[in-house]
């Protein structure tokens, strides 16, 4: 049984464009964009079918309690930072964050990136203004600059070339880390991230790294063989499927798979500001053979989700679809149990995930965009707990976050001040956890999933 194996006979790649779709790049010339989708129509996809349908497999097992979903990266990638340090970096702190898990865990961890293709943003606003100037706003490298000039927010379509083609150099690199020696389980120093000092958690790190060490050496030394398949890990992409013709460009079918596919990431998902189940961004993904995230915030209703579930989930296929809430620490009681109530009822199983990031962004008085590092954890705890009460599960979480030594989160080990914040505060977008606070993260996580390794049910 598969969703749209054989999709509905009315949907095609485009027949999203009959249906009204949000925050969009409006061209200037449309006849352009049409040739830069036709051209990245031609040119390989980025990742195949086999991957796409391996990685909705795992998803099936994770909703089951049979592993857990990390995923995690940037709120936007930036065409600038497409370079060797930023990749390593953020596939380090993944790899250690994933190490972590499965060991307190003792359960697989899928490793999913938001990465080669998180290129576009949506906006509250169209526009921007400063002073009498208004221009459109910077809807991420996908779509426009940043700069506040006519020319930096005028849409471009060549930008959809360029970030097909920076996603196949992040995913190329990424690929050649994760097959090579640089993700073997015999060397997990290869990941140490070289700036992250002393602390609590990377002491219990490097106890954990010694702990696995000494097993696998152990393993090895009782069957007098190198154990297979700990060189190489398995890693995945995600974005969010906003830019709809960049979508609709990589939109393949493929021999011997019946339906189609979305070959420029694994995992893409619909954001709340665009899952309308009458908008465009429902009618393209109802039609795609591909896992499918729903980011679920707190306005979202039973009857809205149970039609989300009827048009994307109509076949209860596994591993289909990744609900995704982001309700902020002090909605999820009041929030929570409601929804989980509404997917019980429809009696379908989705694997269900927490972003404890969007819920929980506020600004300081010096006008930066912030997080609090006890409200994300609040919400990652209050989130397994009511998932628990109700016999659901809470089977992944959803991270921003960055290799790099950033300080755009408050709070953490290392008590993170506001004042703190402008001495490295880089994001563009949302901040983000530094390495240090993300491998923070999943210890204190780890606690909970020690806790809860055998409870719950698949619904
Ligand atoms: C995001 O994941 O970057 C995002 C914009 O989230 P949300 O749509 O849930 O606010
Ligand atoms: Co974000």
């Amino acid at each position: 049984m598969s969703s749209p194996a054989h999709p509905p006979s009315e949907w095609t790649p485009s027949s999203w464009q009959q249906k009204t779709a949000t925050q969009q790049a409006v061209y200037p010339d449309p006849e352009l964009a049409r040739r830069v989708v036709a051209e990245i129509a031609r040119l390989p996809p980025l990742v195949t079918s086999w991957e796409v349908e391996s990685l909705k497999d795992k998803l099936g097992s994770a909703a089951r309690g049979e592993a857990f979903l990390l995923q995690g990266g940037d709120c936007a990638e930036s065409f600038d930072e497409c370079d060797a340090h930023t990749i390593t970096g953020k596939l380090k702190v993944l790899l250690q964050m994933s190490l972590v898990l499965t060991h307190g865990a003792r359960r697989p961890v899928i490793r999913v990136g938001r990465i080669a293709g998180q290129y576009a943003k949506p906006r509250s606003t169209d526009t921007e203004r400063r002073g009498d100037v208004t221009l459109p706003s910077y809807r991420g490298d996908l779509v426009n600059r940043s700069g506040f000039t006519h020319r930096d927010r005028t849409p471009d379509p060549e930008l959809m070339l360029r970030g097909y083609e920076r996603a196949a150099l992040t995913l190329n690199f990424i690929r050649s880390l994760a097959d090579g020696g640089f993700a073997d389980l015999h060397h997990p120093e290869y990941w140490d991230l070289s700036f992250v000092p002393h602390s609590d958690s990377s002491d219990e790190y490097e106890r954990i790294v010694t702990a696995i060490r000494d097993a696998i050496e152990f393993m090895e030394a009782v069957g007098e063989v190198r154990l297979a398949g700990l060189g190489r890990v398995d890693f995945y992409t995600s974005h969010e499927g906003l830019m709809l013709f960049y979508e609709q460009a990589q939109t393949r079918t493929v021999p011997r798979q019946p339906g189609w596919y979305n070959l420029s990431t694994h995992l893409p998902w619909i954001g709340m500001r665009t899952a309308q189940p009458e908008g465009a961004h429902v009618e393209y993904c109802r039609g795609i053979r591909n896992p499918l995230g729903i980011k679920i915030g707190p306005g979202m209703t039973a009857e809205w989700l149970t039609e989300l579930l009827d048009i994307l989930h109509p076949d209860d296929e596994p591993g289909r679809i990744t609900l995704i809430h982001r309700l902020g620490a002090g909605q999820v009681e009041a929030k929570l149990p409601a929804l989980i109530e509404t997917v019980q009822r429809t009696g379908k199983t989705v694997l269900w995930t927490v972003d404890p990031m969007h819920g929980n962004t506020e600004v300081t008085e010096g006008g930066l965009k912030t997080r609090r590092f006890d409200n994300i954890l609040e919400e990652v705890e209050a989130s397994f707990e009511v998932h628990e009460r109700m016999g659901s599960r809470l089977g992944g979480v959803h991270l921003e976050l960055t290799g790099d030594d950033v300080t755009e989160c408050v709070g953490g080990a290392r008590g993170l001040s506001e004042h703190d914040l402008e001495r490295a505060y880089r994001s563009q977008v949302d901040p983000r956890l530094n390495a240090e606070q993300a491998l923070e993260m999943v210890m204190l996580i780890t606690r909970h999933l020690r806790g809860h390794r055998s409870s719950g049910s698949s619904r």
